[in-house]
């Protein structure tokens, strides 16, 4: 218990104890993705009540990967006076702030994003609605856009970034055989960790890391039985 509450360091990062909130998505952003009042309310809350490092809940890079209505957002300099507020705040209270940064790719809302894209077209039966493969200039643009959130954090002050690697996010289908089945030079071998946008956005310099799921090297054949109870489900009789 004495090292819980001792100083502790991730990397350049120095965080005045050991208790860090995992990111969870605060759903406290207005229709344009600025922060609400509440969430600087909630952030400070912790950091007053001793929480050393808050991980934001996940911040949409680009409107093409708002994952869900009241998502906070990172991907214009429009926000930027709104995301320093937060990071101001929580610095007063005496904490540290990481900005978790994210693309739903295909796990997008209908109610934000018309035509969820992925690294490859996937049609799945609890995706609800098929999403499109990603161009070679859309990934070019998207990992564009996770270096601009990137920077934009930086500049508003937070302390790291965490890229949302996990959770079947569009960087965890770039990780995942059932979801990356591209033949190009963003596909190929995603065993291990070598699949390019999480190696590539891994290679920024500054404070931070990624979050990856247990579950993103599932083996090939799970895919097959994936795809073809999927193709099942979505055949007149079927029951999706
Ligand atoms: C409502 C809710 C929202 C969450 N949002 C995120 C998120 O934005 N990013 C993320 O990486 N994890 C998110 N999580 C997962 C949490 O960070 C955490 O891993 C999970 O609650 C398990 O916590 P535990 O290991 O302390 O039980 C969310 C969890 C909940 C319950």
């Amino acid at each position: 218990m004495t090292t819980l509450f001792e100083p502790g360091r991730i990397g350049s990062m120095t965080l005045p104890n050991r208790l860090i909130r995992s990111a969870t998505a605060e759903r406290m952003a207005d229709p344009d993705g600025r922060p609400r009042p509440e969430l600087k309310a909630l952030y400070s809350e912790l950091a007053r009540g001793g929480v050393g490092l808050i991980i934001t809940g996940h911040l949409y890079v680009h409107p093409s990967g708002k994952a869900h209505p009241e998502m906070t957002g990172i991907h214009t300099d429009d926000l930027m006076p709104g995301l320093t507020a937060l990071a101001d705040a929580i610095h007063q209270a005496g904490g540290r702030i990481a900005a978790q940064i994210n693309h739903g790719g295909m796990q997008c809302s209908r109610q934000t994003v018309a035509q969820t894209m992925a690294p490859s077209a996937i049609d799945a039966p609890f995706l609800r609605r098929a999403a499109r493969a990603m161009t070679a200039g859309e990934i070019s643009m998207v990992i564009e856009a996770f270096a601009q959130a990137a920077r934009r954090a930086q500049e508003a002050g937070f302390d790291a970034v965490q890229i949302h690697g996990a959770h079947g996010y569009l960087v965890n289908q770039f990780l995942s055989p059932f979801t990356n089945q591209r033949d190009d030079a963003w596909g190929g071998d995603t065993d291990g960790s070598d699949a390019v946008p999480g190696r590539r956005l891994r290679s920024d310099p500054g404070p931070g890391g990624t979050r990856l799921s247990a579950v993103h090297q599932a083996r090939h054949d799970g895919w097959g039985r994936w795809r073809a109870e999927s193709r099942r489900r979505r055949r007149p009789g079927g029951d999706a």
